[in-house]
């Protein structure tokens, strides 16, 4: 075994690649957060990720960048689509953004051995040529007459999970359960378990490995929540590898065999790796965000009642409904990207490697697009110009599956149980790029029925 492979399969591999990337980092919060700047702030400080959106009014003024922890952020929404449209910037990724003395020391460390959804070759961290061959290979499964074919199944689903949730409660209390452990993250992580043919008794295991390894979307990990966050993504990693193994041997006829067939480790052909790291990022992003979507949008019924009233008399509207919370409250905070070349946005020029952040979420709550943008207004006539999904080549594969899944189970929910209300305070997951609620305990008051009236 060469010094490199010894370091990269040791704990000290894990070391070096966390003091490189995540280490310095919390180190550079630290100082802007003593040098006052806001955005620094809103990474290390919980109450203020719990309410962003001031800090983003507060720097709206800023056109078309404000200085942010690290690199030039935006909240405007023609800004944002711009930089991630734009031919002169690509993806980035954690190891591409530390300093030079740093790069030494992860190249001792080496490639990570299970990479994160954010790092090569996930789909999300290459550009061209790279990430066309790997979002074919799974796009076809995701088009609008494949998700519109699996909405009556989604809604059996939803009804089976509702079910369960009620006989949950009459064996507790008889009306209060979680509505996030019981619902909102059990609905997308049976759907995408199905879509890919991997087994639905996988579905806890699923989401006790995506949870553990969500916090490899943030930056600033401390050293313990990035060797958490990686023993995470190996066992998911580990899990992945040896399925499509099994596949290999004894293929189906869902996505995932489909795409065994294609593997080539010659270099000709896609690796295992990126494989790999393809079918992980379709699952993980198939339960790692609709969760958070179902559970913001039911946290912003509960604070709109009259908006909740309107569906109740106008249920055509819960299409849009989904599209207003997306903007409104979006479970992907926001996003970067970084020039290739010499470029520019809006008039300012951004150098070769200049870092671009984009905040979907402030992007959303644009005055120059949206009316009024801190009303929740589900029949905003253009909730659907959102970012909540990004745009350009990276625009979420998964858009139309979250938006159907997001309408059968807000809508199966709120019909089942029409005085639903909150039972406690909500609990938001620690995650800052994902958010949304780890828990949100719920009262299932049942419908007034015909002889109690
Ligand atoms: C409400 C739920 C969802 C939201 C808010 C969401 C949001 C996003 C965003 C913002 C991106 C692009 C990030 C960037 O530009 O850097 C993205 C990409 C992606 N999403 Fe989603 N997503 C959701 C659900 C899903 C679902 C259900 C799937 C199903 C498989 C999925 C699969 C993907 C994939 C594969 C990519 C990478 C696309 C690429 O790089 O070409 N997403 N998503």
């Amino acid at each position: 075994m060469s010094l490199s492979e010894a370091v990269r399969s040791s704990s000290v591999g894990t070391t070096l690649r966390w003091g490189a990337t995540h280490g310095l980092m919390r180190a550079a919060i630290r100082r802007q957060v003593r040098a006052g700047n806001p955005d620094a702030r809103l990474l290390l400080d919980p109450d203020m990720q719990a309410d962003p959106f001031p800090h983003y009014e507060a720097i709206r003024a800023s056109y078309p960048f404000a200085p942010g922890a690290f690199a030039r952020m935006t909240v405007h929404h023609d800004v944002a689509t711009a930089v991630l449209r734009s031919d002169g910037f690509g993806v980035t990724n954690p190891t591409s953004v530390v300093p030079g003395p740093a790069k030494a020391a992860l190249a001792l460390a080496g490639p990570p051995r299970n990479p994160g959804p954010i790092e090569p070759p996930s789909m999300l961290a290459v550009d061209a040529p790279d990430h066309p061959r790997y979002r074919k290979l799974v796009s076809r499964a995701f088009t609008a007459k494949r998700v519109a074919a699996l909405r009556e199944r989604t809604s059996e689903v939803a009804q089976e999970l509702l079910d369960d949730m009620d006989r949950a409660a009459r064996d507790g209390d008889g009306h209060t359960v979680d509505l996030v452990a019981r619902y909102a993250s059990l609905l997308p992580v049976t759907v995408i378990s199905e879509m890919l043919g991997v087994p639905a008794s996988m579905r806890d295991q699923f989401l006790e490995w995506g949870d553990g390894a969500a916090t490899s979307l943030d930056m600033g990990l401390t050293r313990r929540a990035h060797a958490s966050m990686e023993r995470h993504l190996a066992a998911l990693n580990d899990w992945m590898r040896e399925h499509l193994r099994r596949l290999r041997r004894e293929p189906g006829d869902d996505l995932l065999s489909s795409i065994v067939t294609q593997v080539d480790d010659d270099g000709t052909g896609l690796t295992e790796q990126e494989l790999v790291s393809t079918a992980l990022l379709v699952l993980a992003a198939g339960f790692e965000t609709t969760v958070n979507l179902i559970g913001n949008g039911t946290a912003q019924l509960f604070a709109h009642p009259e908006q909740r009233e309107r569906l109740v008399a106008e249920p055509e509207r819960w299409s849009n409904a989904v599209d207003e919370i997306l903007r409104f409250d979006p479970p992907v905070e926001r996003t970067a990207r970084r020039a290739t070349v010499d470029t520019e946005v809006a008039g300012v020029p951004v150098s070769a490697g200049g870092l671009v952040v984009t905040v979907l979420a402030g992007a959303n709550r644009d005055p120059r697009v949206f009316d009024d943008p801190a009303t929740f207004d589900v029949a905003r006539t253009n909730a659907k110009d959102h970012l909540a999904f990004s745009s350009g080549p990276h625009f979420c594969l998964g858009a139309q599956l979250a938006r159907m899944e997001g309408e059968v189970a807000l809508r199966a929910l709120f019909e089942r149980h029409p005085r639903l209300a909150p039972a406690g305070p909500a609990r938001r997951r620690p995650t800052r790029i994902l958010r949304g609620y780890a828990e949100m305990p719920v009262r299932l008051e049942p419908a007034v029925s015909a002889s109690r009236v």
